[in-house]
């Protein structure tokens, strides 16, 4: 069988910081699971659009905007686990993690709309985390608003260990005293972190058993789960 593709998405406006960190726990030990390459994404420093509802994407089956959409997108297809990971940015995630989802979201409704297709069932199994500056902070906010954004993309949410408090995914507390900015600071807060090793693990264990299912299941397997581009 290929190997496993899992891509973990840092959704943080700052590179290698926090949210990086934490998503490069959950994919080690996604690679950990046998058969998984890992790949992270991180959205620091792309250009991104937000959308802006012209429709276009209808007519052309792609976006008006060149940019980071159509890096991500090969990338998001080959993968058959994402773990996506954002800070808490005033309740709720970034606004360049926000723009990516919209248009993503968006380009496959339309994109597949456009060839005369539905939505294909993607499957891919997707785990969430997030870190907060403050304990209550609105971590799991953001936590809702990425599964709800993984089922959204036809994908499979799993929870993280539920014995570690890790109900809908990983989150952490990165605040340090008063100190809000350090990009270190998650490396202070082990259970956060090993919330994120289990999201990660349990992304690659679910991933591999879902693929196997669908290799198993050859030609009866519903046209829904295949697609091309
Ligand atoms: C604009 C902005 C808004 C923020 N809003 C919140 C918030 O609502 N709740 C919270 O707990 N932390 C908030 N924080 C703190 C960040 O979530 C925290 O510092 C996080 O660890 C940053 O992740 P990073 O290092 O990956 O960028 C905010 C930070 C910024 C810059």
């Amino acid at each position: 069988m290929p190997k496993l593709k899992i891509l973990g998405v840092g959704g943080s406006p700052r590179k290698n910081g926090n949210t990086t960190k934490m998503v490069q726990k959950a994919l080690e030990a996604a690679a950990n699971v046998d058969g998984v390459e890992t790949e992270l994404y991180e959205l620091a420093g792309k250009k991104l659009n937000y959308c802006i509802a012209c429709y276009k994407c209808l007519e052309k089956g792609e976006c008006v905007f060149d940019d980071a959409v159509n890096e991500f997108i090969p990338k998001f297809l080959a993968a058959d686990g994402l773990i996506w990971g954002a800070p808490v940015y005033h309740m709720s995630v970034p606004a360049n993690m926000k723009a990516l989802l919209d248009r993503v979201g968006n380009l496959m409704l339309s994109h597949f709309l456009w060839k005369g297709e539905m939505m294909p069932r993607f499957n891919k199994v997707c785990g969430v985390l997030t870190n907060g500056g403050h304990r209550n902070g609105g971590q799991d906010l953001v936590l809702s608003f990425l599964g709800g954004s993984c089922i959204m993309l036809n994908g499979i949410l799993i929870s993280g260990e539920t014995v570690m408090g890790s109900y809908i995914g990983a989150s952490a507390w990165t605040g340090k005293g008063m100190d809000l900015s350090g990009k270190d600071n998650i490396l202070e807060d082990n259970e956060g972190l090993m919330c994120a090793e289990s999201v990660g693990k349990r992304v690659a264990e679910v991933a591999s058993i879902v693929k196997a299912g669908m290799v198993a299941l050859g030609d009866k397997l519903p046209s829904e789960y295949t697609y091309a581009w």
